[in-house]
């Protein structure tokens, strides 16, 4: 549906040249929610502008439903955008207008015969859940009331493309979930292809397919959202995943250890998994197998879509041969195992 090849955007300032963007490639599929991830200032906002050509790109062409819109004019890219609908951190709503003319809006502009245009209004109401403050003013309006009338506004034209450039940022985790539950219906009932830059890893979790990842102006990954979560391959996504999955060992379980003792060692080691190949089933059928303890000291689970991952760290107390065993049996078993040292 969007195909974006070695885009590169300069912005020239007085004082410098920034470079925001450098050689970005990459696709989205028809009806895909595809994520963007990135540090303040790694030229997300910058991406997404340049897919409905908000940004002119310096070098590189996109390109929209098969066609390319850096090369369109004026007439022709304002008949584009009208099927690429933008929502954004701060709503932009217009305060002077009321709720159902915020909608209407859009349909004004692409000059859309009234009566058709109060009956599409009136269906986006209902979509977003807002009937009943139709007549009402943004500033009367709950910061996710808010949200819902910026999405039914992007709606209006039927777009192809959802841009959302930190929709959520501004809003408690609560309403969070219920502005990326809705975009999620709105995705698969509309089948409507959504592109969302975040710099939240717990939205990607939430609704994403598909995840790039971008720093200093560049993307450094893309993969699908479990793959980021289970094995994220560069320091960018690490960090990003430490934020939400805290893998460092509290002081106080560390002084509990066990010691080693003249015939057993006492081996510290996380075990990650992904699957249903997770977790404890493997462990204690281990511990049956090898005579070995194993002390559960520290973990964390979590689900994308459905599919369980997460790490645990413990203690593996016996004979020297008989740890490494159980090692090997956890490893053979497709868990992948780090031995944490110097703690
Ligand atoms: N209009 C502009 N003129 C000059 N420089 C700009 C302009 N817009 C963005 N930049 C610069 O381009 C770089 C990327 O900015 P961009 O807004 O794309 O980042 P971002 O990833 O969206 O950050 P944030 O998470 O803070 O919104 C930054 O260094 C920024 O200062
Ligand atoms: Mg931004």
């Amino acid at each position: 549906m969007i195909e974006i090849n070695n885009l590169t955007k300069v912005y020239h300032t007085s004082a410098q040249d920034i470079t925001a963007l450098e050689n970005v490639t990459l696709s989205v599929n028809k009806g895909e929610i595809f994520g963007i991830i990135g540090l303040s200032g790694a030229g997300k906002s910058t991406l997404i502008r340049c897919i409905n050509m908000l940004e002119k790109p310096t070098q590189g062409s996109i390109i929209v439903d098969g066609q390319d819109i850096s090369l369109f004019n004026r007439h022709e890219l304002r008949i584009a955008r009208q099927k690429i609908g933008m929502i954004f951190q701060h709503f932009n709503l217009l305060s002077s207008r009321t709720v159902f003319d915020n909608i209407l809006f859009p349909l004004e502009i692409a000059r859309v015969p009234s009566s058709e245009a109060r009956r599409k209004v009136n269906e986006l109401l209902e979509l977003v859940g807002l009937t009943d403050k139709a007549t009402g003013y943004p500033s009367q309006l709950s910061g996710g009331q808010k949200q819902r009338v910026g999405i039914a506004r992007a709606l209006a034209n039927d777009p192809k493309v959802l841009l959302s450039d930190e929709a959520t940022s501004a809003l408690d985790p609560e309403t969070t979930r219920s502005i990326l539950s809705l975009l999620k219906d709105i995705n698969r009932n509309l089948n409507l292809t959504i592109v969302l830059i975040t710099h939240d890893m717990n939205v990607i979790k939430q609704v994403c397919d598909r995840v790039a990842v971008i720093a200093e102006s560049r993307i450094v990954e893309i993969n699908d959202v479990l793959s980021i979560f289970s094995n994220p391959q560069t320091p960018t996504s690490q960090s990003f995943l430490n934020a939400i999955m805290n893998k460092d060992i509290p002081e106080g379980i560390l002084q509990r250890r066990n010691t080693d003792t003249a015939d057993t060692i006492s081996k510290l080691i996380r075990v990650s998994f992904i699957g249903a190949s997770a977790g404890e089933p493997l462990i204690s059928s281990m511990v049956q197998k090898y005579e070995v303890k194993a002390n559960i000291l520290y973990g964390n689970i979590d689900h994308v879509k459905d599919t369980p991952f997460g790490n645990l760290t413990m203690e593996l107390i016996g004979q020297p041969v008989l740890v490494n065993e159980a090692m090997d049996f956890l490893f053979e078993n497709g868990l992948e195992i780090e031995v944490l040292q110097n703690v």
